[in-house]
């Protein structure tokens, strides 16, 4: 067994987006550097509704997945396909853009803590151009389980295991086959607290604090994350957190990387510059969202 460490921080960068949304971006904050098969990490985070009561009018993706995971506050999702969906604290939004979704992000609130994050999983070239599926899980749906030494962990997708308790997501085989096998834990830990997590030795894996620090890894390997950074893992087959002195609240993401190019216009994502101007010329016309 190979235990990760740290490989290397992508720092946070603040940025805005939609009308206006302020919020921090790691993965994806340099274009071109991505996280295969990650494209994007956004923290959102703000008692301000100046900072996010814009919100995201409608606008479209294409070729990949945006998962939304909210801590504080209430959005919704409107779509093309005439979807409503609200999405409240706790709460996931799993959406495959595929083809193609024309959809807004609208906060429900006027005053009061925003407080998630959207995460952009990449698809391979065969299911970039499948037809568009979401589905919002409601907190209650997200199993959250204590830690013999304190804590919590929730299982958004993909599978832990506390003890003799096997503990998995609702994004999971066989309700949802994923080809790039997502794993998205979200762990709140006491101070000194540990945490352990075996994954996938080919999965890409990193590690978000939005609250505290944690160390990753054991004895001489054991390295600090600082917070609100995206910690790489180097390659292994499990990985050890321990929360800092003030405690941590961290997400634990991993998937399967494509190793495909990666071509990217704003909201789309496809293999190839042609493709990329296909999407336009049909978000142009009105038919990027149509099933073909
Ligand atoms: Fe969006």
């Amino acid at each position: 067994m190979t235990t990760r460490t740290l490989q290397h921080v992508i720092p946070s960068m603040p940025t805005s987006d939609g009308a206006g949304v302020k919020l921090r971006r790691s993965i994806g904050a340099q274009r071109g550097l991505y996280l295969d098969p990650f494209l994007m990490l956004d923290e959102f985070g703000t008692d301000n509704p100046g900072d996010y009561i814009a919100g995201f009018p409608a606008h479209p993706h294409r070729g990949f997945e945006t998962v939304t995971y909210m801590l504080d506050g209430r959005m919704q999702h409107r779509d093309h396909l005439g979807n409503v969906g609200d999405l409240g604290p706790g709460g996931v939004q799993w959406m495959t853009a595929g083809r193609g979704v024309i959809h807004s992000e609208m906060p429900l609130q006027e005053s009061g803590r925003m407080r998630g994050f959207q995460l952009w999983i990449n698809l391979p070239a065969r299911e970039k151009m499948k037809p568009a599926w979401y589905r919002d899980i409601p907190a209650s749906e997200i199993p959250a389980h204590g830690l013999p030494g304190g804590g919590t962990v929730k299982v958004i997708a993909g599978t832990t295991q506390v003890g003799d308790a096997t503990v998995s997501g609702p994004i999971n085989p066989p309700t949802a086959t994923l080809s790039t096998d997502p794993l998205y834990l979200d762990l709140v830990l006491p101070a000194g607290a540990h945490f352990e997590q075996a994954i996938g030795s080919m999965h890409t894996a990193f590690i978000y604090a939005y609250e505290g620090q944690v160390v990753i890894g054991d004895g001489a390997a054991a390295k600090a994350l600082p917070t609100q950074a995206a910690g790489v893992l180097t390659p292994g087959d499990t990985v050890r957190v321990t929360a800092g002195p003030n405690g941590a609240r961290a997400v634990l993401i991993a998937g399967l990387p494509i190793r495909e190019p990666i071509v990217q216009y704003g909201p789309f994502v496809m293999n190839t510059r042609e493709e990329i101007e296909q999407a336009i010329r049909d978000y142009n016309d009105g038919t990027l969202a149509k099933v073909a």
